[in-house]
């Protein structure tokens, strides 16, 4: 006889798992998103090189590569690619399988597709996770060498001449997709040198033109070193940015000291020193009850 409920007859058993496989073939994959891979029905692959893609399939043999979906890259805005997948992913989740999806870096870091797909397929009932990844983010810190513990603002690049993005100059400010900066159409994968000028005069208003910026690239196979090409801001659009490549922006100035807060804080500081001594004062005979 059957122990399965009713319910359980009928509840829907496909699942999702969004997963990254971090930047570098071979180093960055967690034990869960391996996991989730190897005990997937099907696993669909938006990686970053052909040759992590053949890594991949070591690991599960039915692998589609989402590339395809990308056409030629000048016909098809990016938009329908990324509900293309999502789609796909649903179509199979749907028909009751065990969906994993693989992002190169973290799939939630700069990503559409993961965060879609799994708010979809919670809505219709349907288990689904995301496992993150070490993303360029993560490279970023170690590789370029500094913390964002002072403050760091992450923008896709063309959203700060898209939009009026305030920009604090005391922080750090990290450029994602700077190579496509300013592709109204997004069909494009990368944009000229004009298009970087305008980002450059946008970020002029905040940095002198002399302030040195850094292109990063993080590598991506263990036979790679990290590229970090240090140039002064006004030549931003004088040289290549590729796609894979971040942009950041050091800081151009300091915090100045928030006098009213600090002043309330001496204040309290001041109370509690004399709570302190009040406390340290009296008889100490219930302390032990
Ligand atoms: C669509 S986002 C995907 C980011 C990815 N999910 C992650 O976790 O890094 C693509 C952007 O990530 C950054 N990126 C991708 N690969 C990189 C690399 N190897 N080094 C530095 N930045 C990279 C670039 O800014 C690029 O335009």
């Amino acid at each position: 006889m059957s122990t399965l409920s009713p319910n359980q007859y009928t509840a829907p058993r496909g699942r999702i798992a969004c997963v990254g496989m971090g930047m570098t073939l071979g180093s960055h994959l967690t034990p869960l998103a391996r996991s989730h891979i190897e005990q997937a029905d099907v696993v669909f692959a938006a990686l970053s090189d052909p040759l992590v893609e053949a890594w991949l399939e070591q690991m599960n043999a039915n692998v589609r590569s989402l590339q395809p979906y990308y056409g030629n890259g000048t016909d098809k805005p990016r938009m329908q690619t990324y509900r293309e997948w999502a789609d796909l992913m649903m179509d199979e989740v749907r028909a009751g399988r065990s969906v994993c999806a693989v992002f190169y870096g973290h799939p939630g870091i700069f990503a559409w597709t993961p965060h879609e797909v799994i708010r979809r397929a919670r809505e219709e009932g349907y288990e689904a996770v995301m496992e993150p990844g070490i993303s360029s983010e993560d490279c970023l810190y170690a590789d370029v060498g500094f913390d964002p513990a002072n403050g760091c603002q992450h923008y896709e690049a063309s959203q700060m001449v898209f939009c009026n993005v305030p920009i604090n100059s005391a922080a750090y400010l990290v450029l994602w997709q700077a190579g496509l900066v300013g592709d109204i159409s997004s069909k494009r994968f990368t944009t000229g040198p004009e298009y970087r000028q305008v980002l450059v005069d946008v970020l002029a208003a905040e940095y002198p033109p002399q302030h040195e910026i850094i292109i990063y690239r993080g590598a991506t196979l263990p036979i790679e070193q990290p590229t970090i090409r240090r140039i002064a801001l006004r030549d931003l659009s004088k040289v290549d940015v590729r796609p894979d490549e971040t942009v950041v922006i050091p800081p151009a100035r300091q915090y100045t000291p928030n006098r009213v807060a600090r002043a309330r804080l001496k204040a309290l500081d001041a109370a509690w020193q004399q709570e302190l001594c009040t406390t340290n004062e009296k008889p100490q005979e219930n302390q032990h009850a």
